[in-house]
């Protein structure tokens, strides 16, 4: 009896001592750690913001999230966190834009493709063969089409604070994309843009919008024939595992638009819109180049780690293509802002090599 009691007593002690120790010493010791300088907040008036995207980290949207993250925690002195969520983790692409709005992410950087839901004129960007470089590309995005696309979005409480540049989407498929007619009645996933969704039917194709995290599952399953990325998606998300054939055809971009809630922006001291501003700008300068060299890179890879058959497409074939895309061409402006349609094809016109 008098043995049981004290085993009690002992572990009654033991916890008594354990409390103790992690009670006033650890917590106090984390505290300090975010409140040592009187100029630093604390971790309650620490400003978050949620960010989410829907490629893997390692892409170029995934890598610039996270050098914005780091640029603005450290410049403001980690008076801001951003914190990043890849791979559709919180929000899939159909969900992000809604999330933001309703403000329950504070960022999200979308493929410009899926801002129609907004406004139809952004679909100007899609345009197939419209900006045939990269400089081409910055100056649609930098230049007087970004600038109106951009001045439309206040309306629904979002801001734009910039572009981020991914690379030219390619073509992959189960059999060979060479001519156009190679195209006819074969079924293609898709961003949700009715301007794409017009460049696959003058080919004589279906479209079908499918969320980017389920197309992998699509196509190994057989339930679409093929899909357009840029070479870091087609790479980092392994489409190139179950598709025979990508044709590198540059026919349009995938780049994204960084947004954040409006509401949200307001409530920002000058401050700390200047900080987030300055990594934006700093983030997208740097990703340009790095862009280019990741999707460049990420060819090699696909070319080293599997056998899938490569065309590059030749300008007699991509003529072939244009021929097939004219009447398209000439609805355009049914669809889009005639202005912002005749500034893509100025631009067009200055960088065709
Ligand atoms: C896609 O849906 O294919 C792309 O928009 C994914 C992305 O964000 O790069």
């Amino acid at each position: 009896m008098l043995k049981n009691y004290l085993w009690i007593v002992g572990f009654v002690f033991i916890g008594l001592i354990t409390a103790f120790y992690f009670g006033f010493h650890f917590i106090p010791y984390k505290q300090s750690s975010l409140e040592h300088d009187d100029e630093q907040m604390g971790i309650k008036d620490q400003i978050i913001i949620k960010f989410s995207h829907v490629v893997a980290e390692n892409t170029p949207k995934g890598i610039a999230a996270q050098r914005f993250a780091q640029l603005v925690e450290e410049n403001s002195d980690y008076r801001i966190k951003v914190e990043v969520y890849p791979n559709g983790m919180l929000y899939s692409d159909e969900d992000e834009l809604d999330a933001l709005i309703e403000g329950n992410v504070q960022m999200i950087s979308p493929a410009h493709s899926k801002l129609e839901k907004l406004s139809p004129d952004w679909l100007v960007l899609d345009i197939p063969f419209a900006f045939p470089t990269y400089d081409a590309v910055s100056e649609a995005y930098e230049g007087k089409i970004g600038q109106e696309l951009f001045s439309m979005l206040e309306k629904k409480n979002i801001k734009g604070l910039g572009f981020w540049y991914n690379g030219f989407k390619q073509m992959t498929s189960n059999d060979p994309l060479i001519h156009p007619a190679d195209f006819r009645e074969k079924v293609f996933r898709i961003m949700p843009s009715d301007v794409i969704e017009m460049q696959f039917h003058a080919f004589g194709a279906e479209a079908v919008p499918i969320p980017f995290n389920k197309t992998y599952q699509s196509l190994e399953k057989g339930e679409i024939d093929g899909q357009e990325n840029t070479i870091s998606n087609i790479y980092s998300k392994k489409f190139y595992e179950v598709q025979e054939n990508l044709t590198i055809s540059n026919h349009g971009y995938l780049g994204y638009v960084v947004l954040i809630n409006n509401d949200f922006w307001k409530s920002l001291s000058p401050d700390i819109q200047a900080i987030i501003k300055e990594a934006m700008e700093e983030t997208s300068d740097w990703m340009k180049e790095l862009a280019k060299t990741i999707n460049d890179q990420e060819l090699d890879k696909i070319k080293e780690n599997s056998d899938i058959n490569i065309h590059y497409l030749t300008l007699e074939e991509k003529n072939l293509w244009l021929e097939e895309l004219s009447s398209f061409y000439n609805s355009l402006d049914k669809k889009i802002r005639s202005d912002l349609v005749n500034e893509a094809w100025k631009i067009h016109d200055k960088y065709l090599e």
